[in-house]
């Protein structure tokens, strides 16, 4: 049985809702977007990669859902929450997802600030623009869901650039903080935090690929016989815009195994052989 006809005899847990990705043309966004669509959102995908977030729009039935938005911009990011509220009336789901990384292992000593800041500028910036475009427009309709992508990296050090880690511990607070003020508007603001898992940005950052970086990242991972996949993050996603999280806001959801609740070092001293 496909995955369609399965999702046709389960409740569409996102019927009549509008939502808004960034980075939604590939990746954890392009699996997102499809499932929010499977779930009866109507979904606007808003990237920098033009063709494939125009194929992405294509794929779901409706071609004009593709907007070209910078999230370090401020006038896109604008414009692209307007849009939406001209073609739907309403914005119900923002997925602050858009994400870059840096090259791994660079001293602290040899980080350029350029290379800093261009880390900064995307997922710290974007994402601080995301939620305050969303909430602008969710506010005067006391209701809202605005989600945004943290990572195992924003838990511990260690893990990956200064930047990438500086910058996911960063989505962490900036959801905090801005959960409390949107709280008393029935906004709600969550993040996920997902451990590593196969998509075009960590094949470009391990230079492996599918199956291959799929096994590497079990290697380090706390869960075993398992992989972490796309639709887990979109899955996660979809449960905090969807109204069965309706009391969740100012949550962490970590979908990583457990990975970051555990010093290996000491759990191999305890573990039954
Ligand atoms: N893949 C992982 O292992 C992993 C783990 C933890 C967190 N994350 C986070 O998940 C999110 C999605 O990443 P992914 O793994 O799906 O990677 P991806 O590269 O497949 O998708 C990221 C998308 O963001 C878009 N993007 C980049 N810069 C942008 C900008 N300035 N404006 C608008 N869009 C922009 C890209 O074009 C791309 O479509 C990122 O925030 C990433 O940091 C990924």
């Amino acid at each position: 049985m496909g995955s369609t006809s399965l999702l046709s005899s389960v409740p569409r847990r996102l019927e009549g809702k509008v939502a808004l990705i960034t980075g939604g043309a590939s990746g954890i966004g392009e699996f997102t977007a499809k499932l929010f669509h499977q779930h009866g959102a109507k979904v606007v995908i808003a990237d920098v990669q033009d063709d494939l977030g125009q194929l992405v729009s294509k794929d779901l039935g409706f071609p004009d859902s593709f907007i070209h938005c910078d999230v370090s911009d401020e006038e896109n990011v604008r414009s692209a929450v307007d849009s939406v509220i001209t073609k739907y009336g309403k914005l119900d789901i923002m997925f602050n997802n858009a994400g870059i990384v840096d090259p791994p292992k660079q001293s602290i000593i040899n980080n350029e600030k350029p290379d800093f800041e261009r880390v900064l500028n995307v997922n710290v910036t974007g994402v601080f623009l995301g939620i305050k475009h969303a909430a602008r427009v969710m506010i005067p309709a006391h209701r809202g869901s605005i989600i945004s992508t943290s990572s195992a990296a924003g838990i511990l050090g260690g893990i990956s650039s200064h930047a990438y880690s500086c910058s996911k511990h960063a989505v962490v607070g900036l959801t905090k903080n801005t959960a409390v003020e949107l709280g008393r508007f029935g906004v709600r603001v969550n993040c996920v935090s997902p451990y590593g898992l196969v998509t075009p940005l960590t094949e470009r950052f391990f230079e492996q690929k599918g199956e291959e970086l799929d096994k590497a990242m079990e290697v380090p991972a706390n869960l075993k016989g398992v992989y972490l996949k796309a639709e887990d993050i979109a899955n996660a996603a979809l449960y905090l815009g969807s109204d069965e999280s309706k009391y969740v806001s100012g949550h962490n959801l970590v979908v990583d195994g457990g990975y970051t609740i555990v010093n290996p070092m000491f759990a191999m001293q305890f573990s039954a052989s």
